[in-house]
């Protein structure tokens, strides 16, 4: 199996709970390694910017008003298949849908407010790394 990157974000509402340790611990001890990470406050530009493929959807503004509402955790967390472990980690988009034991269905409150971001395929995961990291910035 190869060796993948994925972007993870710890969303405002996960590091509002003071929920970042158990979360980035939970990656860890499913063998992912955190190969970069940056808390930081996006601005509503930066959030409509990430998120841009959503633009005509109509939960667009209430996504960035949220994910600009407070500080974020951005992470590349690296390991084999890391793109599908990282979504079977943070289990389905809506928390009522998530499997028992997934990070949203032990941490999110609702669809928009959901704990955690992950990238949905290798495009998309290069596209993010980068949005938010350099290449050196990687280990
Ligand atoms: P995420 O994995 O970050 O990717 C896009 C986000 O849009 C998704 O998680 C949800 O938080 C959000 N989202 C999806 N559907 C809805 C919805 N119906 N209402 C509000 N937010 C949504």
């Amino acid at each position: 199996m190869a060796i993948e990157r994925t972007l993870s974000i710890v969303k405002p509402d996960a590091t509002r709970r003071n929920l970042i340790g158990k979360i980035i611990a939970r990656f860890e001890s499913e063998g992912l390694r955190i190969a970069a990470v940056r808390k930081t406050h996006l601005s509503r530009r930066e959030a409509e910017g990430f998120y841009a493929v959503h633009k005509e959807r109509p939960f667009f503004g209430e996504l960035c008003e949220f994910m600009s509402s407070g500080p974020c955790v951005v992470m590349v967390l690296e390991g084999e298949n890391a793109i599908v472990r990282n979504r079977e980690i943070m289990g389905a988009t809506n928390p009522a849908q998530a499997a028992e034991g997934t990070l949203r269905k032990l941490f999110a409150t609702s669809v928009g407010e959901n704990a955690v971001h992950g990238s949905d395929s290798p495009d998309n995961a290069k596209i993010e790394i980068a949005y938010f990291f350099r290449e050196t910035e990687v280990h």
